[in-house]
């Protein structure tokens, strides 16, 4: 670390990932150890700001930028319930990933292969379909690290002061509910099949053949960078190869698990990467769809 001072154990967003935080001045020969506990005070410097001299502020300034923008573009897409899906009248079959499944009336002619199951359902149809990604990536471990760190300043950067007097960590309500994580997994897994169904059907260009344009690689791209958010999250790890004491009675978990943790430990950098193309991907059908420009053609077999 290039901090000047020497941070060992530094404060991090969440329990699991330290108990004790030591706070040691390079110059200083008796380290101060201060202990995390619920309800107390978290450790790290107590009577200035920060400890470090690097511009430790970048990460949680360019955290806050990307997520504010996506939050922002992804509730304007969501609400405006059109633009959305480009179907058969300009010979294709490109359906946004923030609307797809799209199960209730209001969903266009061709965006509905499952058919209508959401008649009750009077908004626009992503307000659906996204509490599934909003759910996953909320609860995602990663995620809870990046946005307690940049919004909630707790604390902000290892070796930076706490934005709150006590740590509580995710021992009560509504943290407590970051537990349901898991499960919100098992439902993106199905999404994730439905959005590379949607690729596949994306190659369908109706009236002329089958072919790939700009659009069929957005879809495409999207699905590819979801499986392996997915297959990459640590849940997944542990489904693979947690509560096992010894791998060789188990070896295709093992295998499994072994593929796995490389894409596991690449985890935040796939999160970005995945939540950025579907953001613009989304962008993409809808300024098709809005007849901002055609979607070019790369090939057609007719
Ligand atoms: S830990 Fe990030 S998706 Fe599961």
């Amino acid at each position: 670390m290039k901090y000047g001072l020497r941070a060992q154990h530094a404060p991090v967003a969440s329990a699991e990932e330290c108990n004790v935080t030591i706070v040691e001045e390079a110059r200083d020969s008796a380290p101060t150890a201060i202990p995390v506990e619920i309800g107390k005070p978290r450790g790290g410097p107590r009577d200035r700001r920060t400890l470090r001299k690097d511009s430790w502020w970048q990460s949680p300034t360019v955290t806050v930028v990307i997520l504010s923008t996506f939050v922002g573009y992804s509730t304007f897409a969501a609400f405006q319930g059109r633009n959305y899906y480009v179907g058969s009248g300009r010979h294709r079959n490109l359906l946004s990933p923030f609307y797809s499944p799209c199960m209730t009336h209001a969903c266009v002619a061709g965006s509905h292969p499952l058919g209508i199951w959401f008649q009750f359902w009077q908004f626009s149809p992503a307000l659906l379909v996204l509490i599934i990604p909003l759910g996953l990536r909320l609860t995602c471990y990663y995620y809870r690290k990046a946005y307690y760190r940049a919004f909630w300043q707790s604390p902000p950067a290892c070796a930076v002061a706490d934005g709150h007097a006590r740590y509580t960590g995710e021992t009560r309500f509504p943290l407590v509910w970051q537990n349901i994580h898991r499960y919100f997994f098992f439902l993106a897994f199905f999404l994730n099949i439905i959005l590379t169904i949607d690729a596949i059907e994306a190659f369908r260009l109706p009236g002329e053949g089958v072919g790939m344009t700009i659009g069929t690689i957005f879809l495409l791209v999207n699905a590819a960078l979801l499986w392996m958010y997915s297959s990459s999250c640590h849940s997944f790890r542990h489904i693979c190869g947690g509560n096992l004491n010894e791998f060789s009675k188990h070896r295709i978990r093992y295998r499994i698990w072994k593929i796995v943790t490389p894409l596991n430990a690449r985890h935040m950098q796939i999160a970005w990467t995945s939540l950025v193309v579907v953001g613009l991907t989304d962008l993409y059908v809808r300024l098709v769809a809005a007849g901002v420009f055609t979607d070019p053609k790369i090939f057609v077999v007719h």
